[in-house]
């Protein structure tokens, strides 16, 4: 089990047995992709893949971090200036620093100082948010060893903030969200603006969900998911001037779009059309959820991929391979990419009987397109951050 392996190590490089464990998921979305830094509607769930954490309050005076799948090992103190050069200690560093910011008050924060060994399950650049996870692990666990009371909004927002300033993703909400919040067998309607939400049952005995990750990592990711936040922000500034009150692209309807269409240049038409459609997608879905009704809940699903394809321009050509393959696969009711884009998985929504075959035909026929096999990533549900136990 993960948490003994992880003791063990801790108790080798740091001599002392841990206090306290915690854990934090990835996570999935069901539909609203992009939505979220247009402050419309997503709705992800957390799953049941973690990166785990076991800790100790240290009285050296320094943030002692060994990352178990990386064989990795970084030190600094909560008043460095640096941060580290590693790219996940980047993330501890930025979220001890965003902790430092929202506090203010360093007779608080500058004696923060603690030994931690982490590792996980969660693929990495699959698009099911390692990263909203290592931050939610790390924030979650010093709120709770210094007791801060910083309150679960607080860290979600610690990590996004870590994305903005310490790794350069312009992210919107949804993934610290859906990892800090996620319930086990429920999926989450957040209302990015308000950050109200509710929870709705997904019901896994009669549609499964299956991944496939084409393991396609495009490096210009992140620089073309910071593009498609400036294109959104340039719509709305243009199509102020005509609707004065809106403040982002969710405040617009597809009939408020297409009357001023011929204001905006093509690629923003279809930048903001396709964050309208998608918005409005997600609510037909969550009634399609709640009436059980999976054939239209499928089509919306593809709409959704042929939006981020066409309009919205993120899919890569396998995405589309997988995806148009799994539209037209009996007994699958719906599939398209997820996450940012440009590589990563597809969510494939199938009925339960099919779910053997359609795995199997689908990765036989992207190795025979591609001459590799995409990874066939088996998902549940699961629960959002949370302490594991108190150590012995
Ligand atoms: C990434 C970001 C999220 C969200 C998705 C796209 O996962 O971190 O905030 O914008 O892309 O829906």
């Amino acid at each position: 089990m993960m948490i003994d392996k992880l003791n063990i190590i801790f108790n080798e490089r740091f001599s002392c047995n841990p206090e306290d464990s915690y854990s934090s998921p990835g996570r999935i979305n069901i539909i609203g992709e992009h939505t979220d830094y247009n402050l419309g509607f997503v709705l992800p769930a957390a799953i049941d893949r973690y990166i785990t954490g076991s800790f100790k309050k240290n009285n050296v005076g320094l943030i002692r971090v060994f990352s178990a799948d990386f064989n990795e090992y970084c030190e600094f103190k909560i008043t460095d200036r640096v941060a580290p050069e590693m790219l996940w200690s980047k993330f501890v560093y930025g979220v001890a620093q965003e902790i430092v910011k929202k506090i203010a008050d360093p007779r608080i924060t500058t004696g923060i100082a603690f030994d931690c060994v982490f590792g996980g399950d969660i693929p990495l650049g699959a698009g099911l948010s390692s990263s909203a996870a290592l931050e939610n692990l790390f924030s979650f666990a010093i709120n709770d060893l210094y007791r801060l009371n910083l309150s679960k909004e607080d860290l979600i927002l610690i990590g996004q903030a870590t994305e903005h300033n310490y790794i350069g993703v312009n992210c919107g909400i949804m993934d610290q969200f859906a990892s800090m919040m996620g319930r086990e067998g429920s999926v989450l309607k957040l209302d990015c603006r308000s950050l109200d939400f509710s929870y709705l049952l997904f019901d896994n005995d009669k549609v499964r969900i299956v991944l496939f990750d084409t393991k396609v990592k495009h490096s210009l990711a992140s620089s073309e998911y910071n593009i498609r936040r400036l294109e959104c922000e340039k719509s709305v500034s243009i199509l102020k001037e005509f609707f004065p009150v809106i403040s982002s692209l969710r405040d617009l309807s597809m009939d408020q779009i297409e009357q001023y269409k011929d204001s905006l240049p093509d690629i923003l038409y279809r930048r903001c059309s396709y964050v309208a459609e998608e918005n409005a997608r997600l609510l037909m879905v969550c009634d399609a959820l709640g009436n059980s009704d999976y054939i239209t809940f499928g089509k919306l699903i593809c709409q959704s991929h042929k939006g981020l394809r066409y309009k919205y321009q993120v899919s890569c050509e396998e995405l589309d391979f997988l995806a148009d393959a799994a539209e037209n696969f009996d007994g699958c009711y719906g599939a398209r990419m997820m996450g940012g884009g440009f590589g990563g998985c597809t969510i494939c929504f199938v009925r339960p009987d099919v779910e053997e075959v359609f795995t199997k035909e689908l990765s036989e026929s992207f190795y025979n397109k591609y001459g590799t096999l995409p990874d066939c990533i088996d998902v549940n549900i699961g629960k959002g951050t949370h302490k594991i136990s108190q150590q012995p």
